[in-house]
Parts: structure tokens; sequence; C-alpha cells
């Protein structure tokens, strides 16, 4: 596994989204390690991790992140995932409940694949073993950024097209396997007892904001923040208002355990 472990204190693990790397989250793990230990990893596949088997399954992502925090020495996290990094904070909240003391889920949803978008996944990866991973990228870039960020960051959009072409055609297929796969967690995270922090860009095309918003209303211990100017990328997107709504969250986590 490759990670980064940066600045102290009470620790946050951060998941990242399909089909990046922990790169992703380098601007914001910065900025919380003002305040917290910031923690990225690779999923198996990407960035510079070991490759992932035929299939990534979330559960796979959740159990590296675990054997991750007990080299580091860490008993209990706060875990922030977003898109998939979302399914597989799912996937170790259910895996190892008593590790976890706060969620941060942006951009994802608790159910499973609808049939329609397994079969796309699979029509997605007929299309990479064919193609390579430029189909990966002309299927993404569009759906993963905002209009806002489209218009206005060539920068950003430049950034995430270097980066879907960089991930191996394996991997890519491995990951869209394990998404395709993944179980529905709503009967979790509906019950669990643990303060959840829900964060959507309220561009976001793949997991609209009034779907994370109904799921959120029905989580007891749990706040919404709609990230404006953002789409599925929010935390790229919109970094500052990403940042503030997990600087208060962790607030409220540690006001709590006072
Ligand atoms: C992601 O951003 O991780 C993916 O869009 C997730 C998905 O396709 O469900």
């Amino acid at each position: 596994m490759s990670y980064e472990d940066r600045g102290s204190g009470p620790a946050v693990l951060f998941l990242h989204a399909f089909p990046l790397s922990r790169t992703m989250w380098n601007r914001t793990a910065e900025q919380i390690a003002a305040i917290a230990r910031s923690i990225t990893m690779d999923a198996r596949g990407f960035g510079e991790s070991d490759p992932a088997g035929e299939t990534l399954q979330m559960e796979s992502i959740a159990e590296d992140a675990a054997a991750l925090l007990d080299e580091l020495r860490i008993q209990s996290v706060v875990v922030c995932g977003l898109s998939m990094g979302g399914y597989a904070a799912m996937a170790f909240a259910r895996r190892f409940p008593t590790r976890l003391h706060g969620l941060i889920l942006s951009d994802t949803r608790a159910d499973a694949d609808t049939e329609p978008a397994r079969l796309a996944r699979y029509d997605l990866i007929a299309k990479i073993e064919r193609e390579g991973v430029r189909a990966l990228e002309q299927a993404m870039v569009g759906r993963l950024l905002g209009t806002t960020t489209q218009r206005e960051n060539p920068e950003l959009v430049g950034w995430a097209r270097h980066a879907i072409l960089r991930v191996s055609p394996e991997a890519a297929i491995a990951a869209l396997r394990g998404l395709a796969a993944r179980r529905d967690q709503t009967d979790l995270i509906v019950s669990l007892d643990i303060p959840i922090l829900f964060a959507c860009g309220e561009e976001d095309a793949i997991t609209p904001p009034d779907e994370m918003r109904a799921l959120q209303s029905r989580v007891p211990r749990s706040r919404f923040v709609r990230i404006a100017r953002a789409g599925h990328l929010a935390n790229l997107e919109s970094p500052d208002m990403f940042r503030d709504a997990i600087v208060d969250f962790l607030g409220l986590l540690n006001h709590q355990r006072r």
C-alpha cells in the first residue's frame, strides 16, 4: 500500500474516488493536517499501490485501510471517502465498527448499482479492453467535474484528464467490476450511531445532492453540506468550502468527546 501521513492528533483517513489516486486529497489533507493527523492511501492498482486481482472489492479497500492503520498504530479514526472512497468507507464501517468514531461521506451513495448502471459498467469494461484507458477518460472527465469547473477551471480539467490517463486498464477494469458488485449499505448507514457528515457538490451529476440529502435525512446523528460551485469531485472543485465543512465537523466530534 502506498500512503502519506501528515500532521498529528486525532486521525482522519481519506479514501479516493474512481479512477483517481490519493493525490486527489493532497490539498485537503494538507489543510486538515493543521488540526488532525491526515492519512491518504492508494487503493490497489491506483497511484503507487500494488495491483489488485481480477476484482477490486470495496471490502478489500476497507481491509487494506485497517491493515495500514494497524501498521501506523492507530486504533480509531474518522474515515472520509469520496464516491468509490465513500463505498469503501461504508464497507469499513460494516467490518470495523469499533474503529470508527465519525464518518465523512462525500459525493457517494449507499445503494448498490441498479441493473442499468451495472450493465453500463460492463459496456465500459468492454470499451477499455478495446480502446485502452482513453475510453475511460472520454467517458468520465465530463461527468466528474461540474459545469462551473468545466467553464472556469481548465487547469483542474487537465489534471483530471491526465490523472485518468495514468491508470492502467487492468486497475480500471478490476475497480469497475468491484463497483458493479458492491452491496447495498443503506441498512447500515441509517443505523450507525456515530456522527456522520454528508457533503455533496451542488452540480454533482453522478451522485446528485438531492439523493444524498434524502439519505442523510434518515440518519440520526448527521448533517448535510451542499458544496457550492462543485460537481462530483467536490473537494477539488471547491476546496475551501470542503475544508470548512470538515473542520467544523471535526470540531463537533472533539467537543462531543470532551
Ligand atoms: C467515483 O467517483 O468513485 C465513481 O464515479 C463511483 C461510481 O462510478 O459509482
